[in-house]
Parts: structure tokens; C-alpha cells; sequence
């Protein structure tokens, strides 16, 4: 409903901006009958596109007041003040004009019809240059200022639905926009029209001077949009202190707080001694790797297998991981995706440590101190590095190890010669796998990847052919979960959901709505030929936010709170044009960067005005999904490292600012990110020693 709301708004406006121009244009022109009516007609269509954009507005406000306040506080009044003019004054008027042939009619003269008439004989010898002859009379003002104005104010909607979006709170856009409104009205007062010569080359002048200014604009946020050679990540964006103390990357600043002694992110490692419990060497290398239909692809893989090999530890394990880079020339890194490693382990090129360049290594160390699934990927340049296969699953098993059939399925989409393909795995075409009835079966699902097939849902999935439970979101356990089948697991880029059965004596499936061909099938025999349970066409979507036993809310009040509006334009990123997704109105560096003092808790509100669907993911910490839309979960207490907010969503989020560092906290589109939809969150008195772009090695999105 929102998306479709949504998308029909923003075609209202670009219908608007039509109409009221070209009514603006004709109202700038000579009074005749012909012209007044074309006029009127304008007026009609342009007010019953108004209406529609009224009513559109009304729709979106059941989803709440901050997915319409810019329009109603803003861009409706904008356009309603010159309408309501428009309907008082210029109407009748255009109306006299239009009807002259009644007027003369036995009643006396206007004298807008005696303007009307004056014009038209005007008009007819305007043709003749030797013709001399009294200016000719305009629209009346009432009319001209009216109608151009309103089709300023559609520009002006246009260009806060494209470019710039009004933010909370608003009153600076109300102020500024009306600014221009009322210096627009008083332009528009207008001189006399011009004859046809003149009319164009005012015409020419002003074409030339609009050109010139969006050009120059253009030029301008282009140059601006550009990533400099070498930026820290403390340098970037506005700091936004969520209501909380003042402080900085250096130290806190705030009088009377105690102070905050300056830490550098590179010394907040793991544990730098002692033997590892396991260690792990992850080569990255060019390899090339053939899916389940065949297709070769060459691929980046840590030791020539995608995904990368499969890591089992089991908790309390001491964990070291040696990575080399064979590579021909990228760096990279990686990123242990979800589980909360001390700041220096993350694996963030520029901001945690820098790329590792090909012949060089780099030694990961950190405790394992949560079971669940986890993954790793590089993050450097990860939009290319994980798509072509640098990544791989983390489990950490509880001490007692598992049971079962315990089976990690990474759902990945591959660039195959004919296009992308959703695949398990390597698996594009159906993978068989014989498990014995009466098994108790985990499937830990990770999506890597975002839904190829939709902007504005997450990767679809369906277990087919028994019911089952998710048992755990992002690597923690849900409380109380109950029985499910026939639901879609809307599963967002880099989330993970662990789905829990005892085997049938029936087939299984494991299947991506976006790829019916390809799935993971578990059969009960391991020969004959099994058919897959088939896909329902349209199962209702599976929502943690009621799934499962509440339990008592761990977190009662917050240190600081932080709004995350997210909006998209038009606009440059790092110098090229794109439709872009921004945290509130800007894209990075520009963005903000949330800073928290150790110990606090901390609410995050996310706001998705944009049209696409956007996964949240902050790294080094879980985080309470605390209500959505407003209203508070009802279900298990569901805690993620990604989230994903659909159009039209609100989720606040809670959670303990434990583990100190420089965090990124970004969305997990990777090609989001890549365009510039990376925030962080900084710990005061936490300053990084790395940097990120073109002149360093680092490019962490
Ligand atoms: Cu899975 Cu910042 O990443
Ligand atoms: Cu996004």
C-alpha cells in the first residue's frame, strides 16, 4: 500500500509541475478567449491532480504523521495559497474572459473584455512590424501573479520530492520555501507581454539562465558529493549527540562529566596472547568456480572454495584466523558479520585496520563468546568483493557441541554470463541431500545477498514440506518459539535465520521465491527420484515482531536517542549521478555519526521514506528490536545486527553501548552503501588511526 502510494505521489508531482507550468506560461501570455479557456481547462486538471495528491498524502499518513509532514506542513501549503487566490480572483476573471461574446451581449463592457478585445486586434497585427500601436494589455495581475505562482510552487514540490526532502522540524523549509514563494509572486506581477520577437528572446534569456544556474548547482553538489583523497572517519559528518553529553573522538569535553580517557581503536583487539583453541589461515585468491548448472564464473574466494570454508568453533573458543592476500591487486579484509568482536577484530578497511594488499597478511584474535550463525566477508570494497565470493558462515556452537543434521545454507546471488542468479550456495539448479526421517534438523540460513527481483522486500524464502520453527534471528535464540508452515521468511542481506524440524518421512524444501529452479531439498530416502513440495504462489510473510514468549523489557530508559531519516534523490555520489539513498537528507561523508560514552543505552529510530527496502546493520553490537510502526513487539525479546525497513516502516531499536570502538553502522544493500549510506557510531574519546579513499588503500563500502 505505501510503496504504491508512494510511487503515484511521486508521479503527481511530476504531473503537477507540467500542468502548472503550462499554465504559468499561457497565463504570461496575451488575454485572448482561446487562452483563457485553454486556461481554465489547466486550472480544472491541475486542481483535480491537487486533489489527488491530497487524498495520496492522506493515504501515506495511516503509516504516520513523519511520512507526510514535509507535504502536509510544506509542499501542500505551498501550492494551496496561490490555488485558493487563484479560485477567488483569477477564475472569475479568466471566466469574464473567456465568455466576452455574452458580455457584449446587452450587458456593459468589462474591462477585461475590453482588454481582451484591445489584445486580440493586437495580436492579429503584432505580425507587422510597422504596425504601431498601444501596448497590449496582459492577463489581469490577479491572474498572472496567481497562476505563476502556483506553478512555482509545483517546482518547488518537485524539487523537495527529488532533491531535497524537507526534514523535521521542519520550520527552516517552511520559512525558505515560502521565501521563495512570495519573491516568486511579487516577480511574477510581471511586465506587459512582450510582442512575439521580444517574447522569445526573453524567452531565450531566461532558458539561458536557468540552464545556467542548474548547471552550476549541478557543478556544484557534483564537486561537493566527492569523496576527498584521504578522510578519518572522525573527520566525517555532522555529530549528532542524540540528547545526550557533548564529547568527542578525543575525550570528553562536557563539564562536570568525569572524563574520558583517549583510546585509539587499533589497541582495542582481542586477546594478543595465548594459544588459540582453533586457527584458521582464509587465502584470498582469484579462482574460478562452477555453479550447480554448470555455469563458471571467475570468483574472489578465500581458499579457493565459495562461500569460503565453512568456520565451526564452539564458545569460549579462542579464535585465530591468519588471512593472506593472494589476490592479483585488491586488497581486502574481513568482517566478522554479527559477532561482536572487539573494535580492532572487526575487520573495517580505513576505519579498524587497513585493506591487507595482496602478499600480505593480517591476524584476526578474539574470544567466541556467543553461539549462534555468524558469516564473514570482506569489507573492503565489499559490493564487488562479496558478490564475486569473499565471504563465508561462522557457527558457534554452545560447548556441548550439536546434534542432528546441522546444516548452514548460504543463499547468494551469483553473476552468472545470462544474469544474476539467486543459488544455496553454489547450488543454481536444485541440490538433493538425503537426511533420515526422525533427525532433528537446524537450518542455519545466512543471506548474503539483496533481492534481486524486489527494491522493497528482502530475499523470500519458503520451507516447504514440514512445519517448523525459527529458532533463532542474527545467532540469538527466541523465546518460546511456536510451530509454522507455510509462511515466507523475508530474510534481510546479511541476516540470518536458524529454522528448526525433526525430519518427515516426506521431501523438504528449502526454496528463493526469486529462483523456483534452484533449493535445497532433503530427502527422507537416498535413491529414487523425490518431487519437490511445489511453492505457494503467495504464503503470508513471517513477522518476529509477534512470534514467540515475551519476556520483560531489559532496557526502561535511554542516555541517548537518535532519529535516522531515510529518504532518496537524486543526486551525486563521489561525483556520479544516481537515484541515492540518504540518512537524513545527505549521503557520506556527510551523514551523521551517533556518539555514545560507554555504559549508555541507547534508542535508535529508523524512518524509511525512500521506495526501497534498506537492512540496517550496525556492526559490534545486537540490538532490541524495540516496536515497530509505533507499536511495541509482542513477541520474543528479537535481537539483530540487521534489520530490515521497509518503505514505510518505523522500528526503534535499544541497546547497550558495551563495546567500545569506531563503528560502522551502514546499510547492508551493498550497493547502498556503496552510494554513500554509511554512518558510524562513535565512542566518545575513541579516535581511529586509519583513513579511508581514493588516496589510501581503503574503500570500506
Ligand atoms: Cu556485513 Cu558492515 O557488514
Ligand atoms: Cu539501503
Amino acid at each position: 500500500m505505501y510503496e504504491f502510494a508512494v510511487n503515484v505521489d511521486s508521479i503527481l508531482v511530476i504531473l503537477l509541475l507540467v500542468v502548472w507550468s503550462a499554465a504559468g506560461i499561457l497565463a504570461g501570455g496575451l488575454p485572448t478567449r482561446r487562452r483563457a479557456r485553454l486556461l481554465l481547462a489547466l486550472i480544472g486538471v491541475g486542481t483535480v491532480v491537487t486533489v489527488a495528491r491530497g487524498i495520496g498524502t492522506g493515504l501515506l499518513w495511516s503509516n504516520g504523521w513523519v511520512f507526510v509532514a514535509d507535504r502536509v506542513l510544506v509542499a501542500l501549503p505551498l501550492l494551496a495559497v496561490p490555488m485558493v487566490a487563484m479560485f477567488a480572483l483569477a477564475v472569475p476573471a479568466l471566466r469574464r474572459i473567456a465568455g466576452r461574446r455574452q458580455a457584449t451581449d446587452g450587458t456593459a463592457e468589462t474591462a477585461e473584455t475590453a482588454r481582451t478585445e484591445r489584445t486580440e486586434r493586437t495580436e492579429r497585427t503584432e505580425r507587422t512590424p510597422e504596425t504601431a500601436g498601444a501596448p497590449p494589455a496582459p492577463f489581469p495581475v490577479s491572474v498572472r501573479v496567481s497562476v505563476r505562482t502556483t506553478a512555482v510552487a509545483a517546482l518547488l514540490g518537485a524539487f523537495m520530492e527529488y532533491l531535497s526532502r524537507p526534514l523535521p522540524p521542519y520550520g527552516a523549509d517552511m520559512a525558505i520555501y515560502a521565501g521563495v514563494l512570495l519573491v516568486a509572486a511579487a516577480a511574477s506581477r510581471g511586465r506587459n507581454p512582450r510582442p512575439r520577437r521580444a517574447g522569445t528572446r526573453r524567452a531565450v534569456a531566461v532558458t539561458a539562465l536557468v540552464a545556467t544556474a542548474i548547471t552550476g548547482a549541478g557543478v556544484y553538489e557534483m564537486r561537493t558529493s566527492l569523496l576527498p583523497d584521504r578522510m578519518s572517519m572522525m573527520g566525517h559528518g555532522d555529530v549528532d549527540y542524540g540528547g545526550g553529553p557533548g564529547g568527542s573522538h578525543h575525550g570528553s569535553r562536557a563539564s562536570g562529566a568525569p572524563a574520558v580517557k583517549a583510546v585509539d581503536a587499533a589497541d582495542l583487539t582481542g586477546p594478543r596472547t595465548g594459544t588459540p583453541d582453533r586457527a584458521f589461515t582464509l587465502t584470498a585468491r582469484e579462482t574460478s568456480i562452477r555453479l550447480g548448472s554448470g555455469a563458471v564464473l571467475d570468483a574472489w574466494t578465500y581458499n579457493g572454495q565459495a562461500p569460503g570454508p565453512a568456520l565451526t568453533v564452539r564458545e569460549g573458543d579462542l579464535v585465530q584466523v591468519t588471512l593472506v592476500n593472494r589476490l592479483p591487486r585488491e586488497g581486502v579484509t574481513i568482517h566478522w558479520h554479527g559477532l561482536d568482536v572487539p573494535n580492532a577484530e572487526d575487520g573495517v578497511a580505513g576505519v579498524t585496520q587497513d585493506a591487507v594488499q595482496p602478499g600480505e597478511s593480517h591476524v584476526y584474535r578474539f574470544r567466541a563468546d556467543q553461539v549462534g550463525t555468524f558469516w564473514y566477508h570482506t569489507h573492503q570494497s565489499p559490493l564487488v568483493g562479496v558478490r564475486r565470493g569473499l565471504f563465508g558462515s561462522l557457527v558457534v556452537l554452545p560447548p556441548e557441541g550439536t546434534t542432528g543434521e546441522d546444516i548452514t545454507v548460504m543463499a547468494h546471488n551469483w553473476e552468472r554470463p545470462d544474469g544474476l542468479v539467486a543459488a544455496f550456495g553454489t547450488s543454481d539448479t536444485l541440490d538433493r541431500r538425503p537426511v533420515r526421517p526422525g533427525t532433528p534438523v537446524r537450518l542455519r540460513v545466512v543471506n548474503t545477498d539483496r533481492n534481486a527481483w524486489s527494491d522493497v522486500e528482502s530475499r523470500n524464502l519458503v520451507l516447504l514440506g514440514t512445519r517448523f520453527r525459527v529458532a533463532a534471528i542474527d545467532g540469538v535464540d527466541l523465546d518460546g518459539p511456536s510451530e509454522l508452515g507455510g509462511v515466507r521468511l523475508s530474510v534481510p542481506e546479511g541476516g540470518r535465520y536458524d529454522l528448526t524440524f525433526v525430519m518427515p518421512d516426506r521431501p523438504v524444501l528449502l526454496a528463493d521465491l526469486a529462483n523456483p529452479r534452484a533449493g535445497l531439498l532433503l530427502s527422507p530416502g537416498s535413491d529414487g527420484p523425490v518431487t519437490a513440495p511445489s511453492i505457494p504462489p503467495d504464503a503470508p510473510l513471517f513477522d518476529p515482531a509477534t512470534y514467540g514468549t515475551p519476556a520483560p523489557a531489559p532496557f526502561t530508559r535511554f542516555d541517548r536517542d537518535f532519529t535516522v531519516i531515510i529518504d532518496d534523490r537524486i543526486g551525486f555520489h563521489d561525483g556520479t549521478l544516481h537515484f541515492l539513498p540518504t540518512v537524513n537528507g545527505r549521503g557520506f561523508p556527510h551523514t551523521p555519526v551517533h556518539m555514545v560514552r560507554q555504559g549508555e543505552v541507547v534508542r535508535m529510530t529508523f524512518v524509511n521514506r525512500s521506495h526501497q527496502v534498506h537492512p540496517m546493520h550496525l556492526h559490534g553490537h545486537h540490538a532490541l528490536v524495540l516496536s515497530r510502526n509505533g507499536r511495541p513487539t509482542t513477541g520474543s525479546p528479537w535481537w539483530i545486527d540487521t534489520l530490515a525497513v521497509q518503505p514505510g516502516e518505523t522500528y526503534e531499536i535499544g541497546f547497550r553501548a558495551d563495546n567500545p570502538g569506531v563503528w560502522m553502522d551502514h546499510c547492508h544493500d551493498l550497493g547502498h552503501a556503496a552510494d554513500g549510506m554509511v554512518t558510524h557510531l562513535a565512542y566518545e574519546g575513541v579516535s581511529t588511526p586509519y583513513e579511508i579513499g581514493h588516496g589510501t588503500p581503503n574503500q570500506p563500502e
